[in-house]
């Protein structure tokens, strides 16, 4: 039986429909990731999970029972937690610095090492141009349109996809509140969920 199953949620916010007829289940022991672009519905489902607020339609079931979470406190009762960390992209750093953020590239030699500013560059620019953005890597964040922005959110995002493929045993992936994939990590590649995210694969 699945730990957790979210079972055919919508959830809307007055015209906004942040979710739509999202399903899936979760077993004891696996690790499941949840991706997608900014505004793809991620926080609204785990809020939703964490029993900040009811779904506006469906339901949510932990160990095969129905809840109707109205606070966190009681989803926190039937074993949910969330641990939050703060993937924001940062206003006064350049396109490069964010998507290296907290895991900078250095050269040198032990001991002596320095950050690989070259590199970074180099490697941001491969990344926006695998995303058709004019994004340049030595921009600011600061400076820039909503689209560029979401660029660098989008190649934040595929930077840390070896983690999500080092620790995930499936990812699902939302788009603009809708599930486009559910799919065991061995079967997939951070091509396609990239693809999967940007809406360039339309589903798999
Ligand atoms: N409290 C809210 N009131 C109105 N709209 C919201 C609220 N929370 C989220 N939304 C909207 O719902 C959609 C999904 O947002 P969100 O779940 O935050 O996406 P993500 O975490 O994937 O970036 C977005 O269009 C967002 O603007
Ligand atoms: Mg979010």
């Amino acid at each position: 039986m699945a730990l957790l199953e979210v079972r055919n949620v919508s959830k809307n916010f007055g015209a906004i429909r942040a979710l739509m007829d999202v399903s899936f289940a979760i077993g004891p022991g696996e690790v499941v990731g949840l991706m997608g672009d900014n505004g793809a519905g991620k926080s609204t489902m785990v809020k939703l999970i964490a029993g900040n607020f009811p779904p506006s339609d469906g339901e949510v079931l932990v160990n095969g029972e129905v809840c109707h979470f109205h606070k966190p406190i009681e989803a926190r009762a039937k074993g949910i937690e969330v641990v939050y960390q703060d993937l924001a992209i940062a206003d006064n750093l350049t396109a490069a610095q964010n998507v290296f953020l907290g895991r900078e590239i250095t050269k040198g030699v032990w001991p002596f090492r320095v950050l690989d500013k070259q590199a970074m560059i180099d490697r941001s620019a491969e990344l926006f141009a695998e995303l058709k953005s004019e994004t340049r890597p030595r921009d600011l964040v600061r400076k820039m349109s909503g689209g560029q922005r979401q660029a660098v959110a989008i190649a934040l995002i595929s930077h840390r996809m070896p983690d999500v493929f080092a620790v995930c045993d499936r990812i699902i992936v939302l788009r603009r509140g809708t599930k486009v994939a559910d799919k065991v990590t061995a079967m997939t590649s951070p091509e396609e969920i990239t693809g999967l995210i940007t809406g360039a694969i339309l589903a798999a």
